[in-house]
């Protein structure tokens, strides 16, 4: 087995078009996108801070600055708040700020995801990173990054998180093919991207956060385009698989896919009925089924 090398970097990749949640992201990044009062960017932030892991690596379209600015100090935003004795408004995001170091890499064109993370070399350089899909909100305690850090330390390994998803969306996702190890760990045989639900060699789909070793880059390399022109991630693990031990593991926790409308209303729903200053209307609404009366 290799030395170990603790992992420290995060790759964010949100160079994506965000087609599915067209016309709201014709200008708008999708990260950007709030769940009640917080970007979905900043959950995921939130969840890699909590799982220590502070150096942030953001790949973004030449038109996204605006999810690095989130990310920035607000001085004059602060001010403005402080003068109105309104400055804990920001507390959240500024102590999120204060906690991570934020580096930007620009992808040109969205030649896909395994493209993105490409990317990403020249700031990861030759060592283990995560990769975490903002899309992906995920509700769970210990965070999931820290739940496949927990596995890593064990295996020295890439580790994928994975989730059992019904039949008729197999489709839409990398399914793997695992040997069950226990406690909701696998060793990951072979990974079909988007297979029809008669190919589906099981319903465990790999969802948005990846423990990875630098091996992938040379692997994304030889992978190259596919025939949409893209470098597809799921087709790089492939690849890697051939020679080295890949894990997968089964989340802990309640996922919600924001990167399509049905799930960033869910996403939406889910986090309302948990907040404190919702919880109560939100029970209303379901069981009147009426507007409930603003509560500014
Ligand atoms: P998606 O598959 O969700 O694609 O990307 P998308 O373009 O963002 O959205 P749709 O399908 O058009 O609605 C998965 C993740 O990979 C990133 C996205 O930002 C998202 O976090 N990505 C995708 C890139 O960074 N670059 C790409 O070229 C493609």
């Amino acid at each position: 087995m290799s030395t170990f090398r603790p992992i420290r970097k995060i790759v964010f990749p949100a160079a994506g078009l965000g087609t599915r949640i067209l016309p709201a992201t014709a200008v708008l990044p999708k990260e950007l996108m709030p769940i009640i009062d917080k970007p979905v960017i900043q959950y995921g932030v939130e969840e890699a801070v909590a799982s220590e892991l502070t150096q942030i690596i953001l790949v973004i379209s030449p038109g996204k600055t605006i999810v690095e600015d989130h990310f920035s100090e607000h001085l004059a935003l602060e001010k403005r708040l402080e003068q109105r004795g309104k400055a804990s408004l920001l507390d959240g995001l500024r102590a999120v700020v204060s906690q991570i170091h934020l580096s930007t890499i620009i992808q040109h064109e969205p030649l896909g995801l395994g493209h993105a993370v490409l990317m990403s070399h020249a700031l990861v350089g030759d060592e283990p990173f995560a990769v975490l899909l903002s899309d992906d909100v995920i509700d769970s305690a210990p965070p999931a990054l820290g739940q496949m850090l927990a596995v890593y330390d064990q295996v020295n390994s890439p580790v994928l998180l994975v989730e059992r998803v019904p039949g008729d969306v197999v489709d839409r996702y990398g399914i793997i093919d695992g040997e069950p190890l226990g406690h909701g760990i696998y060793r990951v045989k072979d990974l079909v991207e988007k297979p029809a639900l008669a190919d589906a060699p099981s319903d465990l789909a790999i969802i948005g956060r990846y423990l990875l070793t630098p091996d992938i880059y040379p692997a994304l390399q030889e992978t190259g385009q596919n025939s949409s022109g893209e470098i597809q991630l799921t087709d790089g693990l492939r690849r890697l698989l051939q020679h080295r031990q890949v894990y997968a593991l089964e989340l802990d926790g309640v996922r919600q896919d924001t990167g399509n409308k049905i799930g960033y209303l869910r996403a939406i729903l889910y986090f309302a009925a948990r907040h404190p200053d919702f919880a109560d209307i939100m029970q209303t609404f379901v069981q009147t089924s009426q507007s409930p009366e603003a509560t500014d």
